[in-house]
């Protein structure tokens, strides 16, 4: 069977010029696309944590479909990491600088038990900005994050530093 790189190398689309010129963008809906590919991405965002967490955590909006499809998978709660104003109920917030912009993030405030382990699930890993504040959430709601996982990580934009102390599983690096 062919590695799960080798899959995400093969189907992932390289579009020039996106956001804006000069960026080379990575595209992976054509990973998500490919049934046998999603299936082998989810699996091994999974393998790596097996048995250390009780939710999967998933940051709108791509990473909704790993932590969607990961919690199935394992037969554990999915926790939903919204963009402002989304979340009907009382929330955390997390404020936090993206490549491109600045952004918010924010958790039901009893979404989460206490003490319980959580697996945070996103397509990319970049500047670290997103998964930072997602972990700054999890543990404001008293939970410990198990670790993250991420299908892509940019190596040059510094994520795994910014995410310092925590473990963190990338399926391809660039
Ligand atoms: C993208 C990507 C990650 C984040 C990574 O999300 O899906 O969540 O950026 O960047 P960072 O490590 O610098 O924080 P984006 O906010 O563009 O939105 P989307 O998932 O809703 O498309
Ligand atoms: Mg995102």
């Amino acid at each position: 069977m062919e590695p799960i790189a080798e899959t995400i190398e093969r189907l992932g689309a390289i579009v020039p010029d996106y956001p804006k010129p000069g960026v080379v963008f990575r595209d992976l809906t054509p990973v998500f696309a490919d049934g046998p590919a999603f299936r082998g991405v989810v699996d091994a965002l999974l393998a790596e944590y097996e048995g250390r967490f009780d939710y999967v955590a998933g940051v709108e909006a791509r990473g909704f479909l790993l932590a969607a499809a990961a919690a199935y998978a394992a037969d554990k709660g999915v926790i939903t990491i919204r963009k402002p104003g989304k979340l009907p109920r009382r929330v955390f917030s997390e404020s936090f600088s993206m490549e491109y912009s600045e952004n918010t993030l924010e958790v039901h405030q009893d979404d989460i038990p206490a003490g319980s382990r959580v697996l945070i699930l996103d397509d990319v890993l970049a500047t670290g900005g997103t998964l930072g504040a997602t972990a700054r959430l999890i543990e404001k709601a008293g939970a410990v994050v198990a670790g993250f996982g991420v299908v892509l990580e940019l190596k040059d934009l510094g994520g795994r530093a910014a995410l310092a102390g925590y473990p963190v599983h990338a399926l391809v690096a660039y």
